[in-house]
């Protein structure tokens, strides 16, 4: 079965009728302590990681000016780089709760993806350069 994005605002509009976090307050929480609230990778905490936080204003500029939504979403999921044990990347448990929303990465393949998963990619779609 495939989606399309008319889902997606649709799944959007009703996560934050149940008052869950917008995309960009759970950036603020989960990621700008090291990635900074600018999303440019100057966090607080940055100056005492082994591994400087990317700059995530840059993700679309460094893949051929298009947006990674699914490597994004797979960095947090953490079964990219959170488990090989070489990133200080925590696991972001609450943000892959609740409920699932069909999210096409750019591949034209809809894949069930948490809800607040998806919000964050797409506030990281908008800080883009
Ligand atoms: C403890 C500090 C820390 C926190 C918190 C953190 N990150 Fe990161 N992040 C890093 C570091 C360091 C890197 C660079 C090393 C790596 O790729 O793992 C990184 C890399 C990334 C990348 C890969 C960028 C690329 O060019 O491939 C993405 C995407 C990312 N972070 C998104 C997030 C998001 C979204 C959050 C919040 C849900 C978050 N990060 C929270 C430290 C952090």
């Amino acid at each position: 079965m495939r989606f399309g994005w008319v889902a997606l605002p649709l799944a959007l509009a009703a996560c934050v009728e149940k008052d869950e976090p917008t995309g960009s307050e759970d950036f603020a929480s989960f990621c700008a302590a090291c990635h900074g609230i600018s999303g440019q990778g100057d966090g607080e905490a940055a100056a005492g990681l082994d591994r400087k936080p990317a700059d995530l204003t840059g993700l679309s500029a460094r893949n051929n000016g298009v947006f990674p939504g699914t490597r994004v979403m797979a960095k947090i999921w953490g079964y990219t780089g959170g488990h090989d044990g070489t990133s200080p990347m925590p696991q972001f448990g609450p943000l892959l709760q609740g409920d699932l929303v069909p999210y096409d990465g750019g591949d034209g393949i809809a894949t069930p993806t948490p809800v607040r998963l998806v919000a964050i990619a797409e506030y990281l779609r908008t800080l883009q350069d």
